[in-house]
């Protein structure tokens, strides 16, 4: 039996694994285009010991960094765990010192104080460096041609914010990175971190503002000219947490939010602009300028999809949960500008868009998605189910142009986007689909797709020695990239 809670958290698919591995000339089926040469990272939570909480979510595992390291159509996997001063602590103990999912307050004595960072949400890379992070503390840095763990990362010492986001901005044109951080002076603060590093990783601003609640801010975007923060009704309150309760919870009739000010200028600039109640949104696909009008893209659902961040008296009802991409829109012109909503496109979510379109008007992305004629959906992820389909989305039209399916039984991760060296070509789209066979046993590939045909068979299928614990999110490194990296 599981010393693990035989939960939807941590059982199946989401069954811990906590090995790291290392594999050489992984077997490929098909062809792996030459021109694809570089690093697939990935975040995936695994917890290396049974939590001292029974109702514990994948969320709070411990960050394992794994990479696909592809190079002349041969390709090489590692995963490693991310060595906080958390996971080096219960590793110590053999057992788990820290308690509920970001409180604090339900870790013994002996860890109160440490760090409580487990690094496994994204792994960004920006100027050469590879950063592992958790929007509830600050990122560690990960050497990215070892997998070995540098360190805590604070920008030389010059970060005031005690976190940072899992989901940056990398201006495409400029190099620039565009960051922040929700709960910056602490825990339950209402404090947001809003900071700029140039393309050599040298932190050039960080202004702090405060939000109008104690909410998640889990993404953000940016256009040419401004940095926009969506903000959904999902709080925190210190005194529940005191009490030894959850972090998050979700208020249907709460208000959401958009602050828009310019990306190079002051917070004092913020403008906010109420949006419709009780909604959630965890990503965003993109955000772009079109005149003096700011939009931005979002995968919108009706309350929040995750079930374990909603009130007792008012639980999760799937059946009732609507959503679709959802364009927010305001005329930054117009001193009273309100904020336009329109569904344009499907419910999805995790997408991923070409790192030449971030803050500019585009036409396409990628995104996973649950199409229930697949039947149902293989029990796994943070969520706790996972999606059987990948779709690529048209935004100027909310078609969808192609849809990549496998049938019952498949989970899709979040897909990565590879550019081609040639000019007319789409580029290629990497993911990992797991399989489940039974409830006990399961089986993992990486695809690699065109990525304008992903309904076409992949030009390769890499398929995994042992099954692989579900992402949270990925990052696609040139070869370029981690070759200019070694210099530094
Ligand atoms: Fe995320």
């Amino acid at each position: 039996m599981s010393r693990y809670p035989d939960t939807v958290q941590f059982n199946r698919l989401n069954r811990p694994i906590g090995v790291e591995w290392t594999a050489r000339n992984l077997e490929v089926q098909g062809e792996i285009p030459a021109e694809i040469r570089g690093a697939f990272f990935r975040a995936v939570p695994d917890p290396a010991h049974a939590p001292r909480d029974p109702m514990d979510i994948a969320l709070s595992g411990d960050g394992m960094v794994s990479r696909f390291l592809v190079e002349n159509g041969q390709i090489d996997h590692d995963i490693r765990y991310v060595r906080t001063p958390r996971f080096e602590a219960e590793r110590r103990a053999r057992r788990a010192l820290f308690g509920k999912y970001r409180n604090p307050f339900t870790d013994l004595p002996e860890v109160q104080g440490m760090d409580r960072a487990v690094a496994n949400t994204t792994p960004v890379w920006h100027a050469g460096r590879l950063l592992m992070t958790k929007e509830d503390a600050r990122a560690y840095e990960v050497n990215p041609h070892t997998l070995e763990t540098v360190g805590r990362y604070d920008f030389g010492g010059a970060l005031r914010s005690e976190t940072m986001t899992a989901h940056v901005r990398v201006d495409p044109v400029t190099g620039e990175l565009f960051s922040f951080g929700y709960e910056a002076g602490g825990l339950c603060t209402d404090d947001v971190a809003y900071w700029i590093a140039d393309k050599d990783g040298k932190l050039v601003s960080e202004q702090w503002f405060k939000q109008p609640y104690l909410s998640t801010i889990h993404d953000f975007a940016i256009t040419e000219k401004y940095a926009v923060f969506p903000l959904f009704p999902t709080l925190t309150d210190l005194e529940r947490l005191k009490a030894g309760g959850d972090h998050w919870q979700h208020e249907p009739d709460g208000d959401s939010w958009l602050g828009v000010m310019p990306r190079y200028g002051k917070v004092e600039e913020m403008r906010w602009f109420k949006g419709p109640k009780g909604v959630s949104a965890f990503h965003f696909v993109n955000a772009f300028d079109e005149g003096d009008t700011v939009h931005i893209d979002i995968c919108l659902t009706s309350t929040n999809a995750f079930p374990f961040m909603h009130r007792p008296d008012d639980p999760f009802n799937p059946m009732t949960m609507t959503g679709g991409l959802t364009r927010w829109s305001v005329n930054m012109a117009d001193p009273n500008a309100e904020l336009q909503s329109r569904v344009i496109g499907p419910p999805g979510d995790l997408p991923r868009l070409r790192d030449c379109d971030q803050g500019r008007a585009y036409e396409r992305f990628w995104m996973p998605t649950y199409d229930p004629r697949l039947g149902p959906p293989v029990s796994g992820g943070p969520v706790g189910s996972c999606f059987n389909a990948l779709l690529y989305v048209d935004v100027t039209t909310g078609q969808v142009l192609d849809t990549m399916t496998r049938g019952p039984g498949f989970a899709f991760n979040e897909p990565v986007h590879v550019p081609s060296k040639q000019p007319s070509h789409a580029g290629w789209i990497l993911a990992v689909i797991d399989h489940e066979i039974d409830f006990e046993h399961h089986e993992s590939e990486l695809v690699v797709l065109k990525a304008d045909a992903i309904s076409e068979p992949p030009v390769a299928v890499v398929k995994m020695p042992v099954a692989l614990r579900p992402q949270v999110h990925g990052w696609w490194v040139s070869g370029e990239q981690l070759d200019q990296s070694k210099q530094r």
